[in-house]
C-alpha cells in the first residue's frame, strides 16, 4: 500500500518533470530569431567564443535593402550597408568598406606616412552624409595598418586596414561584404559597381545632402587598360603604368568614372547573389577622361596580407554558396545549442530516474 502511494507521487511528479521538459524545450526553440539577415545567437555565441569575424561569411554581402562619381545615380539607404565614409577631423576624406564587425578596407593613401587613428573616425550605415538619420554610427580609430608597399601616387599597394575602436552591431544599414578567396576571377566585361561620396566632376563637390552615388563599371582587361593609358600621353611625360595588383573598371570613352573622395570606396561584383569586394577606388587620370578608366587596388592580391592582419578572416568561393551554415564553429541554427542539449539531456535523464524509481 505505502509502496503504491510513492508509485502514484513519483508518477505524477513524472508528469509535471515531462511539462516542464516539454516547456523548456519550446522556450529553447524560441529564443533566436532572425534578424537582419543574421541570428542573434550566432552572434552572441561568435562574441563570447571572442571570435566575431567568422560570422562575417554568413552576413556578407547581401543587404537587405530592396531589391567623385561621375555619372553616377543616388542610391537609396541600405544599398550598400558596408559603404562607409572615413572622416578626418570630421570632414569626409574618403571611402572604405566593412569586411568585419571591426574591420574597415579603404585605400593607403588616405593616410600620411604615421597617421595618427585618432584624428580619425569612421561614419557607418550612411546614405546621405548630410542628414540626421538614427541608424548613422560614429565610430573612432583604433588602428592603421596602410601597406608597406605603398610609395606614393599610382603605385602598387594602395591598400589600408582599420580597425576600429569598438565592434559594430550589425543592422540593416550596417552588413560587411565579403571578400573574394584568391583565385576568384572578375572577368573583362563583367558588370560591376562603384559607389561613394567623390566629387561629381573634377574639382566639383556632391552636392548637399550628399546622397551615396553608385556607378556600374564594367570590368577591363590589364592589356587593354595599359593601352588605353599609352595614348595621348604627355611629350615628357612617361605613362602612368597599370600594375599587376591593380585592375581598370569603367569606360574608354570617359563620361563616368569615380572621382576625388571615392578613394578606398568599394568596387563591387555580385556573384552567385552575393557582393565580393574586387577592389578599392585608388587613382585615374583626371576623372572620367576619355581613354583613362578607373584603376582599383585588386583584392584578391592581398589576401595573405590581410590574412596576416585577421587570421580568423573568410574569404569566399562565390561557386559554393557561402551561406551553408554548417561546419562554423558551434555556430547553431535555431537556438538548439550544445547547452540546450546537455540541458534538456540531465533534464530526461533525472525525469526517467523519477518515474522508475
Ligand atoms: N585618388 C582619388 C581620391 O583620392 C580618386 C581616384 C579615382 N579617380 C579616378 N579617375 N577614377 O579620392
Amino acid at each position: 500500500m505505502r509502496i503504491m502511494v510513492q508509485k502514484q507521487g513519483a508518477t505524477k511528479c513524472g508528469l509535471a518533470e515531462v511539462l516542464l521538459l516539454l516547456a523548456v524545450l519550446l522556450i529553447g526553440r524560441g529564443t533566436c530569431t532572425y534578424h537582419y539577415g543574421y541570428n542573434p545567437c550566432e552572434e552572441e555565441e561568435a562574441l563570447s567564443r571572442g571570435n566575431p569575424v567568422i560570422r562575417s561569411k554568413q552576413v556578407c554581402g547581401r543587404p537587405t535593402a530592396l531589391n567623385r562619381n561621375v555619372g553616377g545615380e543616388d542610391s537609396v539607404a541600405g544599398e550598400w550597408p558596408w559603404q562607409v565614409s572615413l572622416m578626418k577631423m570630421g570632414k569626409h576624406v574618403c571611402g572604405g568598406a566593412l569586411i568585419s564587425n571591426d574591420w574597415i578596407v579603404t585605400a593607403a593613401h588616405c593616410f600620411q606616412q604615421n597617421s595618427s587613428p585618432s584624428q580619425f573616425n569612421v561614419l557607418l550605415g550612411a546614405n546621405k552624409l548630410e542628414n540626421s538619420w538614427p541608424h548613422k554610427l560614429s565610430i573612432g580609430v583604433g588602428e592603421i595598418f596602410r601597406n608597406p608597399r605603398y610609395a606614393g601616387e599610382a603605385t602598387s599597394g594602395d591598400i589600408a586596414l582599420v580597425r576600429l575602436a569598438q565592434p559594430v552591431r550589425f543592422t540593416d544599414y550596417i552588413i560587411p561584404i565579403c571578400l573574394p578567396a584568391a583565385n576568384v576571377h572578375f572577368p573583362p566585361g563583367m558588370k560591376c559597381w562603384v559607389t561613394g561620396w567623390g566629387d561629381i566632376s573634377e574639382g566639383q563637390d556632391l552636392p548637399a545632402p550628399k546622397k551615396l552615388q553608385k556607378l556600374q563599371v564594367p570590368i577591363i582587361d590589364t592589356q587593354t587598360c595599359r593601352r588605353l593609358y599609352s595614348i595621348d600621353t604627355g611629350d615628357n611625360m612617361p605613362p602612368k603604368s597599370i600594375q599587376d595588383d591593380m585592375m581598370c573598371a569603367g569606360y574608354a570613352e570617359g563620361m563616368r568614372d569615380t572621382c576625388k573622395g571615392d578613394s578606398g570606396g568599394p568596387l563591387m561584383c555580385r556573384m552567385n547573389k552575393v557582393w565580393l569586394l574586387a577592389g578599392i577606388v585608388s587613382w585615374g587620370e583626371g576623372c572620367a577622361e576619355r581613354n583613362r578608366p578607373g584603376v582599383y587596388i585588386r583584392l584578391t592580391s592581398y589576401q595573405g596580407w590581410i590574412r596576416w592582419h585577421i587570421p580568423d578572416m573568410e574569404f569566399i568561393q562565390p561557386s559554393q554558396g557561402h551561406i551553408k551554415v554548417k561546419n562554423i564553429g558551434a555556430g547553431r541554427t535555431d537556438g538548439m545549442g550544445p547547452t540546450f542539449f546537455v540541458t534538456a539531456l540531465l533534464l530526461a535523464v533525472w525525469t526517467l530516474n523519477r518515474i522508475l524509481a
